[in-house]
């Protein structure tokens, strides 16, 4: 019989991206702290969001994953946690009247705190300096100090990410997230920007709640309509941090990550045999795994069958984020793997990862036209190998910040400087969420089309 997976068996397997702690006697204090702790999670949410998931897999639901790039010490406020988690509510609702199946919201929030880099120093002014990891690794300062892992940062992301969960479920039950408010906002989106493509989708919004509250279906006798399942993902980067979060799910028995509902593995830490598939597939929650174009049809391979052995649909979704004008040349390939092995996967669609450019003005950005055209690949290609798109994943913030060029509210190459506040990449604002996920509806309403065509040629 092969050996029972170990929460530690990662440490056996060669590392990336991680850091090397000056001082390991305080790494293991803060595992050992960290593993006393509650989980922020219980097994059974990370359950029935694997079950949620097994639907996008068939189109019988569809994926919104959102959120910063990578949450901050500082920027931590209830008015930010507030204003993301509006934005993807409204986008939500967008995005099911598109699809007309329930949209499964999960934001990049309350421990999405540790980053890959490209390098492993950076030159600021003229300095060379550790790179920055995230504010669980290390502090953003250019200070050598401030550049050095500390590992007590892991107990101040643990405490973070408990209270961020804390406003976020008391928003998804206390009477934020009734439908009828939500839906006011959108309206109040449209008539700011004058876009009556988005103005129409909006009204007929307002109709069919206007038809179904007629009806006798309103927040007060429908539970569904005012509150909402809302769930928290992150890169699970740091191993050390996620081995201290693991729990045993007392109905099962299994190893469950306690730091989140749903982990994902980044498109630098897949490597077969590494540190970072060795960790998730132990673990029962839903697994993303990022496909960049490196990612060969043979690796996918292996990963599917180490991740999903059982084949459980739900537990796996594949990311994919190739770049606009990508698309084409990735996504066929992967796919066909996918189904030559019969495998049950959710495809979501990053269109962030791979439109990163460097402005003229010397900004990190991604103009609005690259993501999009890459969501209208990612919608093409699966139209043409008859596969489901399953859902979407954003860096996005409810700020108005200026990140991002493009959108209605036309964010130009010289506005970047004006509200740049990301701790990591460039996130959609509020705004250029909401417009997103108009486009995305529009895509959906083709998808179910498709579904209906099919239906009736059985
Ligand atoms: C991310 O999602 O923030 C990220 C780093 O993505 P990727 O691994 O796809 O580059
Ligand atoms: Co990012």
């Amino acid at each position: 019989m092969a050996k029972a997976w170990m929460k530690s068996d990662w440490r056996a397997k060669p590392r990336v991206q991680m850091p090397d702690y000056p001082d390991q006697a305080a790494v293991s204090a803060v595992e050992a702290q960290l593993g006393h702790l509650p989980p922020l999670v219980f097994a059974g949410e990370a359950r029935r969001l694997k079950a949620d998931l097994a639907k996008a897999a068939k189109g019988e639901a569809f994926l919104l994953q959102g959120g910063d790039c990578a949450e901050s010490f500082t920027e931590f406020s209830a008015d930010n946690l507030r204003d993301t988690f509006k934005v993807m509510l409204q986008m939500a609702i967008v995005l099911t009247w598109g699809a007309k199946v329930p949209v499964i919201k999960v934001g990049r929030m309350a421990g999405q705190f540790a980053k890959p880099r490209s390098a492993p120093t950076e030159m600021i002014g003229g300095v060379e300096y550790p790179s920055y990891r995230g504010d669980i690794i290390n502090g953003f300062e250019a200070t050598e100090a401030a550049r050095t892992p500390d590992p007590t940062r892991m107990l101040t992301a643990y405490t973070q990410a408990a209270a961020s969960l804390n406003l976020l479920r008391a928003f998804s039950t206390g009477g934020f997230a009734d439908i009828h408010r939500v839906q006011s906002w959108i309206a109040g989106f449209t008539d700011e920007d004058e876009a009556a493509r988005y103005r129409e989708v909006a009204e007929r919004i307002s109709d069919a709640m206007e038809f179904m509250a007629a009806a006798g279906v309103t927040s007060e006798t429908a539970h569904e309509l005012a509150a909402v399942d809302f769930y928290t993902s992150h890169e699970a980067l740091l191993l050390e941090y996620e081995e201290a979060m693991c729990r045993i799910d007392s109905t099962t028995g299994l190893p469950v990550a306690g730091s989140g509902h749903m982990l994902w593995i980044g498109d630098r830490t897949r490597q077969v045999d590494g540190a970072h598939v060795e960790f998730c597939r132990g673990v029962q929650n839903p697994i993303g795994l990022k496909c960049g174009p490196s990612t060969t049809e043979e690796d996918l391979k292996v990963l599917m069958a180490k991740l999903n052995p059982e084949n459980e649909a739900g537990r796996l979704t594949l990311i994919a984020r190739f770049g606009a004008g990508k698309v084409e040349d990735h996504l066929p390939r992967l796919i066909r793997t996918v189904e030559a092995e019969g495998a049950e996967v959710v495809w979501s669609c990053d269109p962030m990862h791979g439109n990163t450019i460097k402005s003229a003005s010397g900004f990190k950005t991604r103009p609005f036209e690259s993501v999009l055209r890459e969501v209208r690949e990612f919608f093409a290609v699966h139209k043409a190998e008859g596969t489901i798109p399953g859902g979407v994943h954003f860096e996005m913030t409810g700020k108005d910040v200026t990140e991002c060029t493009g959108g209605v509210r036309a964010v130009s190459d010289e506005d970047l400087s004006s509200r740049y506040h990301t701790a990591c990449d460039p996130r959609l604002n509020a705004s250029q969420s909401l417009e997103l996920a108009f486009l995305v509806a529009e895509e959906l309403q083709d998808r179910r089309a498709m579904k209906k065509a099919a239906a009736a040629a059985v």
